[in-house]
């Protein structure tokens, strides 16, 4: 498989998409709260994105995706569609997910917004999730096997009582939204990639509470959990470098604290 390596010029691209999607996450924080609806959510972001940025919300229009974020509620894993009619309420768990298109390239991040007080399972799955993604982004650096990503992530997320959703994965991002490799969350086989520097994928676990399995709902986007048990997601855009690893959409705010084991 032919890996796309960056250039210091595409890579200098990645580094301002990357930031502009992260603080597109800064600025709709305050916003999550009780009584608003997911609609009004995607308009402050599409407006910020359109307007402040004078970016492109890569979401609208994707494969025919009708909103410039998804957000993507309680049992929903992944894809949300906002709605009118979804209203925050207290104790949901949020996930917004931007995808950036400036100057030609993409940034691609999200994370996990809590609405009020939430339970402390949901508490839990938030915390592991977000733990499981930067596990694996420590792990990066050239000559490590791809595949050792998703065994790391799957086993921590289980070692923990919640499953790894199996059907989507994190992706090669550049010129193009998705590109490869793809990077899965899970066990699989070695399929010969190695990092090297210069590479520049996602990595975005989606972890349920109950089993790992999914269905997409009628209007042909919103995933859920067949058991309707929560879900949660958080994701990064992360660039290889010569001795380890950047993290394009790192949050200003965002303390990533060191994860052994
Ligand atoms: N941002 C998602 C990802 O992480 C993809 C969303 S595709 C859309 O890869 F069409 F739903 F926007
Ligand atoms: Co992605
Ligand atoms: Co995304």
């Amino acid at each position: 498989m032919n890996i796309p390596i960056k250039t210091n010029k595409e890579i200098k691209k990645m580094r301002i998409a990357g930031t502009l999607a992260a603080e597109v996450l800064e600025m709709i924080q305050p916003y999550v709260i009780q009584d608003v609806s997911t609609s009004e959510l995607d308009r402050l972001c599409h407006n910020y994105i359109m307007n402040t940025q004078q970016a492109v919300a890569a979401c609208l229009g994707y494969r025919g995706f009708p909103k410039s974020v998804c957000i993507s509620v309680n049992d929903v894993v992944c894809h949300g569609i906002p709605s009118e009619n979804q209203i925050l309420k207290n104790g949901d768990i949020v996930n917004i997910d931007v995808t950036v298109l400036k100057d030609d390239y993409h940034g691609d991040t999200s994370t996990m917004f809590i609405v009020g007080n939430t339970s402390t399972q949901a508490y839990k799955l938030c915390d592991i999730t977000q733990k499981s993604l930067y596990y694996a982004i420590q792990l990066v650096k050239p000559g490590l096997r791809l595949h050792t990503l998703g065994y790391h992530i799957q086993k921590f997320v289980e070692k923990h009582g919640f499953s790894v959703v199996r059907e989507y994965c994190g992706h090669g991002i550049g010129k193009n939204f998705h590109e490869d490799p793809q990077v899965l969350h899970y066990k699989s086989y070695d399929n010969g990639i190695i990092l090297q520097p210069g590479m520049i994928f996602t990595i975005e676990p989606m972890v349920n509470v109950g089993n790992c399995q999914v269905r997409i709902m009628k209007d042909g986007w919103t995933v859920k959990t067949h058991d309707h048990s929560l879900s949660a997601q958080y994701e990064h855009t992360i660039l290889v470098t010569q001795n380890g690893y950047e993290i394009l959409t790192l949050r200003q705010n965002e303390m990533i604290p060191t994860l052994v084991g």
